[in-house]
């Protein structure tokens, strides 16, 4: 880092006056507590200990507006290691409260504490944490809203109530020891026994009819619905029965507004939708929301619905018993394998684009990376029992790498040099090209390497990246979420990606931002962004079973020459390793 990070401390006292001074009557300091403890939750006549956030599930939402410093101290109560991220939060500069284990932060250790300080610069929206070790965020995960400063929302409809709707994953069996025999025998992790709206799974599953989300609404009024996806595998199809949703941000970015009849939503992204209570409604006020899975694996998953309900107020409404145990599934809620459904649908997402709220897509770019990414067959070790396909280990990999943690935090040992040689070198291209989605390419080589391999790019680099799925075992949509920078989603295609032909048809006026790619099943993803956050940042499918198979790699973005630009030091109670 040279000389930038010595000028750094001499700069930061002067810094400090130029930059909390002048705005200090707007940059309000937000202080919350975590206490990851572990509670007693029963669902499906199940009680088990979970891991929890001041012993709630969800987790507590937290809000803030932007511009606000936010401070959150965390104090791990319980027996394992833990950290937080703060999903899609940029952190500039302040890569030291993202999160992830083992890349930027060693993990608090039980009885630990360590306080997460950050800025909302600049974003405005639905956001959310979780926690970012092992399978812990199954249960340890929250909202976490944004309100803007300065201006009011951009869409006209006066909004009545906001309302969060988070999904997540229930099992009946304990999470660590779902992920412990995944990584035994290298196979994939058993299905969860249902999904969840606000921690509510619904009547759909036994013995839940008392745990159904019902959310009362007014006749005529318009709400926003905060939409959350925290299941850990599963990408989701959400509809509410004979109401359309405008769509109107994503993953805290404004978006052009549009209506539809349904929406798809992966692990790591948010969707703000507005709807109108425009029906007729029976005698019970009753409209069925669910959600279920987008999926098109070969392998066992869960493919059941989550109920809840939005119910009108109604005078001398009939008194429901909680809730229809006939309730009707909502027609416009797409099938399990919509392929063309989740396609239009994403084609539909453009950046607002306004000149309060511009699109700053990179025109051009310094740097284009083609990862494939992809899933993998390993040899059972010997005297080793595995139940991957073929009685092999499942692995999952970027350019035939598959990411290892390490037990150090990356982003220290780069802040103090330690690094330079250990990691880097993620390769910038396929090592062997093939034909990634044609029909049989079980015949190559299944084999990938394992390592901690890195991107590094200067600080500013404009940088295009390109995701391309392969047919190895199963083709899937993955969900690739970048720590640390928003990006625009440029382009998108089936097949295999054609810098010739593909870069033509690139949208490079309104594409949409966000910090959540979902990659086409079978196809391919173009993102951009401009690297101009110093420090380590994660990229990783947010399918957890698939980061847990290594289907991850690393981006350094260096410091770079003036103080603003780097990254700022640790804070005194930065845990180590
Ligand atoms: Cu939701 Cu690595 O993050
Ligand atoms: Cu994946």
């Amino acid at each position: 880092m040279g000389n930038c990070c010595q000028l750094l401390l001499i700069g930061l006292l002067t810094l400090s006056i130029f930059l909390i001074k002048p705005s200090s009557s707007s940059k309000i300091i937000r202080r919350f507590s975590y206490n990851i403890e572990r509670k007693n939750v029963t669902r499906l006549c199940r009680t088990k200990k979970l891991l929890t956030v001041n012993g709630k599930y969800p987790g507590p939402t937290i809000f803030v507006h932007e511009g606000d410093n936010v401070e959150v101290k965390v104090t791990n109560k319980s027996p394992w290691n833990t950290t937080i991220h703060w999903h899609g939060v940029r952190q500039l500069r302040s890569g030291w409260a993202d999160g992830p284990a083992y890349i930027t932060q060693c993990p608090i250790v039980p009885g630990g504490t360590y306080t997460y300080k950050f800025t909302i610069i600049n974003q405005r929206g639905t956001l959310w944490w979780h926690a970012h070790l092992s399978w812990q965020r199954a249960t340890v995960h929250g909202a976490f809203i944004i309100y803007p400063r300065m201006r009011p929302y951009p869409f006209s409809a006066p909004v009545e109530a906001e309302i969060p709707i988070i999904f997540g994953e229930w099992w009946n069996g304990e999470i660590e020891d779902i992920e412990n025999d995944m990584k035994l025998y290298g196979s994939g992790p058993n299905s969860s026994d249902a999904y969840t709206i606000n921690g509510l799974p619904g009547p759909s599953y036994p013995c839940s009819n008392k745990d159904t989300f019902i959310q009362t609404i007014e006749q005529g009024k318009t709400y926003l619905l905060r939409i959350i996806n925290a299941a850990l595998n599963d990408e989701l199809f959400f509809a509410v029965a004979n109401h359309t949703l405008t769509v109107v941000e994503i993953d805290a970015v404004y978006t052009k507004p549009f209506t539809t009849k349904a929406i798809m939503v992966t692990p790591g992204q948010t969707t703000n939708v507005l709807i109108t209570a425009n029906q007729v409604p029976d005698s019970t006020g009753m409209f069925v929301m669910a959600a279920r899975p987008y999926l098109t694996s070969v392998f066992p998953f869960d493919n059941s619905t989550t109920v809840g309900f939005l119910k009108y107020k109604i005078p001398n409404a009939k008194i429901t018993k909680t809730p229809a145990k006939s309730f009707t599934l909502p027609s416009n809620l797409p099938q399990i394998e919509d392929t063309p459904f989740a396609t239009k649908f994403a084609e539909k997402l453009r950046s607002l684009g306004s000149p309060e709220y511009p699109c700053n897509v990179p025109k051009e770019i310094d740097k284009r990376v083609i990862t494939t990414i992809s899933l993998n067959l390993q040899d059972c070790p010997v005297n080793q029992t595995c139940k991957g396909f073929k009685n092999k280990k499942f692995y999952a990999s970027m350019n035939n790498q598959s990411f290892i943690r390490p037990s150090i935090s990356i982003l220290e040992s780069h802040y103090r040099n330690l690094s330079n040689t250990m990691f880097s070198n993620f390769p910038g291209r396929p090592p062997h090209p093939f034909n990634y989605t044609g029909v049989d390419p079980l015949s190559e080589n299944l084999n990938t390497e394992f390592s901690t391999r890195i991107l590094v790019v200067p600080h500013g680099t404009k940088l295009e990246i390109v995701l391309q799925d392969t047919n190895f075992l199963n083709p899937e949509n993955h969900p690739i979420h970048v720590h640390g920078h928003n990006f625009f989603i440029v382009g998108r295609g089936f097949g295999n990606y054609d810098v010739d032909r593909d870069t033509k048809y690139y949208n490079l006026i309104d594409p949409p931002e966000r910090n959540t790619v979902a990659v086409p099943v079978g196809g391919w993803a173009a993102i951009r962004l401009t690297a101009d956050n110093p420090g380590v940042w994660f990229i990783h499918c947010h399918l957890e079973e698939h980061t847990s198979w290594g289907l991850a790699m690393g981006l350094i973005v260096q410091s770079g020459q003036h103080p603003s630009q780097c990254l700022l030091p640790p804070p005194d109670d930065f845990p180590t390793c």
